[in-house]
């Protein structure tokens, strides 16, 4: 008799959320051949971080959260692996899908793949070449244990097929984070949030800041807020603060004048629709985000990713971001090039045209159809708790 492909899907935190909601719409297209459950790890589990997405992406809510928090890596990756061990031995999946490079990323991947359940991993291939990124780490490994690996841009082929991935596992499909952008930025626009903040559009600057790197020694905090008080005094700058980030705006000197003198204004981390209708109409992003690369690049608006390196090189080659590093001098001279006109129209990546989960889709399909033509399909046998 025959039987939908189980697909169990995993979110954890808010940057996995708009990478599986256009996943999710597609799959629901098909519900003769797929049956999928959502699991929500709990990584992020404020409203700010994480509801509020859900409701503004027409996201089912999660059929199951395994609420995990916070902690440290290990005690974070580890409560993600234990809860979800169970979950996968309860509703045997036939493919775990995981997007994106967090802990619960590779959590849920280990765990699967131990279990001897096939993994597709979105967003893979990606390398800053930096593993003192946690972030590096996980799509490494991730990638390591996937069957599936959908790329969203060309660097990604290169690199796996470097660490020995077999080239028929690897699927350009494009960029499911830029098909949600597509199908909300006429909505998140109509908000304008500009005007509500009394912000003229095409005047203003968004920060974000939220790596480690930047956000926790207050010593490179401080320096980087050097260069964005200097930009400050050319135009106001928005800065919607992750949770991360709160201490370390608490115990600078450097945050507090500018908020007095109306150069900077913080914010509760933003809804995604204000947070994109934001970023399309400012003048400048200025970021740590691995994504927020990518969705200036579609939006072109000129973007300085105050980090050493990209995992997403494509958003520099054709798109609008410049690596400028997190030494004041070298973000100063970025702005002075925002200013005059980088001198080139930047592009739109290939398949970056808001039909990536469509590709993907079709993909698992495809996947399901050959798995279901051969029950033999992983010769290291069917999941059994405790094996
Ligand atoms: C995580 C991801 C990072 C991603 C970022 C997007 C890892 C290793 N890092 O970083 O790749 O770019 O999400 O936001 O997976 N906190 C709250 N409320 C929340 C979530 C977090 O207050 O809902 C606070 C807690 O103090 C927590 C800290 O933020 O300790 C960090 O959260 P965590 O999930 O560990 O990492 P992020 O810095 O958010």
């Amino acid at each position: 008799m025959f039987r939908p492909f189980r697909l169990l899907l995993v979110v954890g935190a808010r940057p996995n959320f708009m990478k599986m909601a256009p996943i999710i719409h597609e799959l629901k297209r098909d519900p003769d051949t797929f049956a999928w459950r959502l699991v929500h790890t709990g990584q992020h589990y404020d409203a700010a971080m994480s509801e509020i997405f859900f409701e503004q992406l027409g996201m089912p809510k999660p059929d199951v959260d395994l609420g995990v928090g916070s902690g440290s890596h290990a005690q974070q990756t580890a409560a993600v692996m234990a809860a979800f061990e169970a979950q996968v031995l309860e509703w045997q999946p036939d493919i775990v899908v995981v997007v994106g490079d967090v802990n619960s990323t590779l959590a849920c991947a280990l765990v699967a793949s131990k279990l001897h359940v096939a993994v597709a991993h979105v967003e893979a291939g990606l390398r800053s070449f930096d593993r003192s990124m946690p972030e590096e780490i996980n799509r490494m490994l991730t990638d390591q244990v996937s069957d599936l690996l959908f790329t969203t841009e060309a660097s990604a082929e290169d690199n796996l097929r470097r660490e020995g991935v077999d080239a028929s596992k690897i699927h350009f499909t494009g960029n499911v984070m830029i098909d949600t952008l597509l199908a909300h930025s006429a909505e998140a626009r109509r908000r304008g949030v500009a005007g509500k903040l009394n912000l003229t559009p095409g005047q203003y600057g968004v920060l974000t800041l939220h790596r480690p790197s930047n956000v926790d020694d207050p010593d490179a905090f401080e320096r980087l807020f050097d260069a964005i008080g200097r930009i400050a005094a050319d135009l106001p700058i928005v800065f919607p603060v992750h949770p991360r980030t709160r201490p370390a705006i608490e115990r600078s000197a450097g945050v507090a004048p500018l908020i007095a003198h109306g150069r900077l204004k913080l914010f509760d981390p933003l809804g995604y629709l204000d947070f994109l209708g934001l970023m399309a109409d400012s003048a400048v992003v200025l970021t740590d985000s691995g994504g927020i690369q990518e969705e200036t690049t579609v939006l072109g608006v000129p973007c300085l990713t105050m980090r050493e390196t990209t995992e997403r090189p494509v958003t520099i080659t054709d798109g609008t971001n410049l690596l400028v590093g997190t030494d004041p001098g070298r973000i100063l001279e970025g702005w002075a090039r925002v200013k005059r006109g980088t001198g080139r129209e930047a592009q739109v990546p290939p398949l970056w045209d808001g039909r990536a989960a469509q590709r993907i889709v079709q993909v698992v399909r495809s996947y399901a159809e050959a798995a279901a033509g051969s029950p033999a399909a992983d010769p290291r046998g069917p999941v059994a708790a405790g094996t």
